[in-house]
């Protein structure tokens, strides 16, 4: 063999090697997750991942001949600079394809400019303030929003004979959100608002609000505050306070009797009326399979929650968005895919709206029952094809 042919020899060699290099690393999609995964609001993360686990329990971690890669990081709460520099770091370090999870607001809005500077698709899993999507033409949503789950329920108060609410929100984007269409749809519909408070999201002291909401004699408190347990101390607060002996009733968004602490709240909850996209007792085929995924991939320590089913139904869109690129994962090709999609999810049939990237889907009022498996919202009225009111 002459010199020339070895060196062909190793050229041929060295570039099949670089190729099956390349080869590899396009078939893996990667996902950077950033969530809260420690600290109060430890659970958010818990639940997205969780969810995300199950879809890929349940459909396998290939999809369109590309490998499924997860890379998880903490923000350790409600810290906007943290998840902006993890954001960046996922994208510039890490290469990943899309940025999924963000369960509070402003850790969303913070990692909003990287997505659009790297032209990364951002999924959000839970944040859920209005504003958010139209953040970055890369974000899509497949949680919710507080416009469109508060306005169910003002209108159900308005008609079930409720005519004077005292507004009580946790105050950051979503609480602001929620006490905005709470009282725009209640006065619309010929209800009074007979005063407001917003409480501090970290931290927070709800005897003094409570003791005010009760002061101001309403018919009713409407009440938001983030899942998890925030609920917990609200509901104790409301009882030791004597709220329902004075005649005060309670109604809220569907974050407060969250599947994941509904059983630690206990029987207080028993009759509690709330709007919500997703209640764990919905019964439907795919509910179950959803439910039995989960407890595979999971365990059944934890009930799994809407932030789990957001975790699943984002994975759902990403899985079928790669299908229709045929596994490109271009963020152009993927934002094309995803909008007007459809997903069959555990909540009941949803849409991503092509126009506002966000989810378009049936909000329930549900009634906290006692079951023979425990306490669960029972849904007993809906509102379907629901957008977010204010766009
Ligand atoms: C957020 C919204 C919620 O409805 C919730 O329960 C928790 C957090 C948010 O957008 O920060």
């Amino acid at each position: 063999m002459s010199i020339r042919e070895t060196f062909r020899g190793a050229v041929v060699c060295a570039a099949l090697i670089l190729g099956a290099g390349i080869a590899h690393a396009q078939e893996v999609v990667k996902l950077g997750l950033v969530g809260e995964f420690s600290g109060p609001f430890a659970q958010y993360g818990g639940q997205m991942y969780g969810g995300m686990k199950a879809y890929m329990k349940e459909h396998g971690d290939t999809v369109a001949g590309k490998k499924i890669e997860v890379i998880q990081r903490d923000t350790g709460g409600p810290a906007p600079d943290v998840a902006k520099r993890l954001a960046q770091e996922l994208v510039t370090r890490d290469k990943v394809d899309l940025l999924v999870g963000f369960g509070l607001t402003p850790n969303a809005m913070a990692a909003a400019p990287i997505a659009t500077e790297a032209k990364v698709p951002m999924i959000i899993m839970n944040a859920a303030t209005s504003i958010i999507t139209t953040k970055s033409p890369y974000i899509a949503r497949v949680s919710f929003t507080l416009p469109q789950i508060t306005q169910p329920i003002a209108l159900w108060a308005a008609k079930n004979g409720i005519r004077n609410v005292y507004t009580i929100v946790s105050d950051y984007g979503p609480g602001i959100d929620a006490e905005g269409a709470f009282t725009k749809a209640f006065k619309t519909a010929g209800g009074e608002i007979a005063g407001s408070a917003r409480i501090p999201l970290q931290n927070p002291e709800f005897a003094p609000y409570i003791q005010r909401a009760k002061d101001a004699r309403p018919q009713a408190i409407f009440v938001f505050l983030p899942a998890g347990e925030q609920g917990i101390a609200f509901m104790k607060g409301y009882n030791e306070r004597g709220l329902a002996e004075a005649g005060i009733k309670l109604i809220a968004t569907g974050d407060i009797t969250d599947d994941g602490v509904l059983e630690a709240m206990g029987d207080p909850t028993l009759g509690l009326v709330t709007s919500f996209h997703y209640s764990a007792a919905h019964d439907s085929p795919e509910n179950k399979a959803f439910l039995k995924a989960y407890a595979e991939a999971n365990g059944t320590k934890l009930r799994p929650n809407f932030m789990a089913v957001a975790g699943y139904d984002g994975m759902a869109a990403i899985y079928e968005a790669l299908r229709k690129t045929g596994g490109s994962t271009d963020g152009d090709k993927i934002m094309a895919a995803l909008k007007g999609m459809k997903i069959n999810s555990p909540r009941g049939a949803i849409t991503i709206d092509p126009e506002t990237r966000d989810v378009v889907q049936t909000i329930y009022i549900r009634k906290v029952e006692k079951t023979p498996g425990g306490l669960y919202n029972i849904e007993f009225d809906r509102f379907p094809d629901q957008k977010d009111p204010g766009k």
